[in-house]
């Protein structure tokens, strides 16, 4: 049985072509959507077979959940059932880059859960997905929109490049404006909220509006994937084919050192060293410039045919742990 060959199709965000993808969704078919973290891989989170060609198109195993997107508070609960510190996370940092982990509704079918009886759940801020979350009139599930395993696209074109073969369409939002996935909180008990995965929500900024210590969830950081709470968050991901080496601190001497063939990866520019295998994440050393620049950089580094690619941790705490989170799971070995 061949198929066809499906050559995505990119779409300006008009009026038009909104309505047109709104369709699409409801006719079950998959649009990779702008979000201000990462894209996404969207579908109707209602309809269970076009969840299941999600997993076909990424190539992801069906024990991976996927996140539900909604347009508004009052559809939270209809998708999961929220709890006060819930409530006060969504009222402070939605629209955003936060998902809540929470007790599912049965609404939701369980490939979009992988059967687990929690769901989890954000409100996205970029307009243009907001737009399309209300002409399709129902909740969407999203993956980001990267093959498994590899790093997460943050413009159209990186949509395009890992799965313009398998979806029809890629809605053109421009680039991310934050370029790391969502934090994600467990909420499942209130009084135990967990970190299951750092983002540009900070943990200091979570501890700070729920008045208790959100713990980072220890079982996502060991490689065994039966023993995670949040699946997906396997040690090795985000990945480049090119090893990666961390390093806390990258020297001159280091530099001199090493061949041609090596690549270095910083957060702000090097001073006194120059050359094409030398390259930062932002002119001006911001975290935030660093943390939308670091997917972009990575894949544009592992197309450069360089044998390694070395790069120094962010300094410091807050949307460091985020980006340093990500390099970790990049730099693991296979
Ligand atoms: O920023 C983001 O979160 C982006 C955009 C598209 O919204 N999405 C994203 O999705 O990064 P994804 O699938 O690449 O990562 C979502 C992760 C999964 O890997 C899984 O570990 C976790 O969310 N997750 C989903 N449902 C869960 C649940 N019920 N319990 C625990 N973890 C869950
Ligand atoms: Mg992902």
């Amino acid at each position: 049985m061949t198929q066809p060959a499906i050559h995505a199709r990119l779409y300006r965000g008009t009026p038009r072509n909104l309505v047109r993808l709104a369709h699409a969704l409801q006719r079950g078919e998959l649009v990779g959507v702008p979000t201000e973290t990462v894209y996404g891989l969207a579908a109707n989170a209602f309809d269970a077979r076009a969840c299941r060609r999600i997993f076909r198109a990424k190539g992801r195993p069906a024990a991976d959940p996927l996140i539900v997107h909604i347009l508004a508070l009052h559809d939270l609960a209809r998708v999961a059932v929220p709890n006060e510190a819930a409530l006060r996370l969504a009222r402070k940092f939605w629209p955003g880059p936060l998902t809540l982990v929470l007790p599912k509704k049965p609404a939701v079918p369980d490939v979009v859960t992988a059967g687990r009886p929690s769901v989890a759940v954000r409100m996205p801020r970029h307009s243009l997905f907001r737009r399309l979350l209300k002409l399709s009139g129902v909740p969407l599930a999203a993956p980001s929109a990267n093959a498994f395993g590899y790093v997460s696209p943050t413009t159209a074109a990186h949509v395009r490049a890992g799965l313009g073969g398998k979806i029809p369409h890629i809605l053109d939002g421009g680039p991310a404006a934050i370029g790391l996935e969502s934090t994600i909180v467990d909420l499942r008990d209130p009084r135990k909220p967990r970190l299951l995965r750092p983002g540009a929500i900070t943990r200091a900024q979570l501890e700070r509006a729920l008045r208790r210590p959100v713990p980072l969830a220890a079982a996502t950081r060991r490689a065994s994937p039966g023993a995670q709470l949040a699946p997906g968050l396997l040690q090795r991901h985000y990945s480049p084919r090119t090893p990666l080496v961390l390093h806390s601190r990258i020297t001159a001497g280091d530099l001199r050192a090493a061949g041609s063939r090596e690549a270095w990866l910083f957060v702000s520019r090097p001073r006194k060293v120059a050359g094409a295998n030398i390259r930062w994440l932002d002119d001006r050393g911001t975290l935030r410039g660093a943390a939308r620049a670091l997917f972009g950089q990575l894949r544009a580094l592992d197309a450069g045919g360089f044998e390694k690619i070395h790069v120094e941790l962010a300094p410091g705490t807050g949307l460091a742990e985020a980006i340093n989170d990500r390099l970790r799971r990049a730099a693991a070995r296979r």
